[in-house]
């Protein structure tokens, strides 16, 4: 029986699956993040009539009284997509001031959730295609919320059936380990962060405009993290043999940790595990010895204290340590120290995460690992 297709136009072209003299496609990817995240805010980012600049989101189909009215937000996805959930959670909640709940899509769906009426659900998903997280929608729309889908391939099926859609323009992506997709997530979360703050009046339209200046900025800064990439190398030469890898970090340094660790474990198949630095003392600690490594990061001035003596407490036991960051440090016996560009705090994570994703990219290249493509692991798990 003969059926007619629809004509769908794929606007990837060819140089776009090609390595552009990298070695591999994540190296590539990872030095896209500027152009992704400049491509994904530039069309959002609007300026008034008295030269301020703002978020526009209307694409969403949401009004101005449908984000003041939000009572709670729902941050739903899988891997990496649910990390910047967790990062998106105290941002909204901070600037906000609106509740949050972050759910893995695998557990959302077989919790039979309760959704607040005037709640808001945010889909994320690369590929648009993951099983788990595509459920997780249905679910959320049956019910009657309000969904945003935050997704990076257009003709996608959560793409198709979301009925509000936020498409990030990070490009196609072909490493197994996302860096520039999950960047362009975040820009979106917190683009939408800044205009929830805005519309239900907890910060003022100078300080949205204010934060709207600062993520401007973030492209270049993540440029300026990339012109020193090889930085962080002669780390990766310590700890390529590591049998076990420790991240920490507290508040949203806590979630750029998780996905470091889960970067790292991807592609080295290190164990690696991300606690929230006040955690340290109620297990980790037990497993640190002479010779393991703990990376910290560090980019929020009230906890810089607490943390660097969850360092010294680590280096006192005989860790190597690894620490990122903006802040001043009150001395410099840290072992390694990465300092990356100062941001507005809860930002921070899409600066932070850029060394981490470089130190993973070289400890698997040390280790002669398939950077691109590790073992076991699918770009877009389109089965539970
Ligand atoms: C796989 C990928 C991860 C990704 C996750 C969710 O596990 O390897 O990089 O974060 O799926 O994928 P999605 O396409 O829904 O963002």
């Amino acid at each position: 029986e003969e059926i007619e297709k629809p004509f769908v136009e794929i606007k990837w072209d060819a140089a776009a699956a090609e390595k552009d003299g990298y070695e591999h496609f994540m190296m590539k990817e990872i030095h896209e993040q500027p152009r992704a995240v400049r491509d994904t805010l530039s069309p959002r980012i609007k300026e008034n009539e008295s030269g301020e600049r703002y978020i526009d989101l209307s694409e969403t189909g949401l009004t101005d009284e449908d984000f003041t009215n939000v009572s709670r937000v729902y941050l739903i996805g899988c891997g990496s997509a649910y990390h910047v959930g967790m990062a998106a959670r105290y941002v909204l909640e901070k600037a906000a001031r609106v509740p949050c709940e972050v759910d893995l899509a695998s557990e959302f769906r077989y919790r039979d959730p309760i959704l607040e009426e005037s709640g808001l659900v945010i889909i994320i998903s690369q590929s648009g295609e993951t099983a788990d997280t595509l459920a997780a929608m249905r679910i959320a729309q049956e019910k009657g919320a309000k969904v945003i889908g935050i997704v990076n391939v257009e003709n996608s099926t959560i793409a198709q059936e979301c009925k509000n859609v936020v498409l990030t323009k990070a490009g196609r992506e072909i490493a197994v380990a996302t860096t520039k997709a999950y960047s362009a997530q975040l820009a979106v979360v917190y683009a939408l962060a800044i205009r929830l703050s805005e519309a239900d009046g907890a910060i003022s339209r100078r300080e949205a405009a204010e934060l709207v200046e600062e993520l401007k900025s973030i492209p270049d800064k993540i440029e300026a993290i990339l012109s020193d990439a090889e930085k962080i190398k002669p780390f990766a030469d310590i700890a390529d043999q590591s049998d076990y890898i420790c991240f920490i970090g507290r508040g949203v340094d806590y979630c750029a940790a998780m996905e470091a660790s889960l970067k790292l474990k991807e592609i080295s198949y290190i164990p690696c595990e991300a606690y929230a630095a006040g955690e340290l003392k109620h297990g980790p600690i037990a497993l640190i010895e002479n010779g393991v490594i703990v990376i910290g990061i560090i980019t929020n001035k009230n906890l810089v204290e607490k943390t660097i003596s969850n360092i010294q407490e680590v280096i006192t036991r005989g860790a190597k340590t690894l620490i990122i960051t903006n802040q001043i440090l009150p001395n410099n016996n840290f072992g390694y120290v990465i300092n990356i560009p100062e941001t507005n705090e809860l930002i921070s994570p899409i600066l932070s995460v850029i060394p981490l994703q470089l130190l993973s990219y070289y400890i698997s290249k040390n280790k002669g690992l398939d950077v691109d493509k590790p073992r076991n692991l699918a770009k877009s798990v389109t089965v539970e």
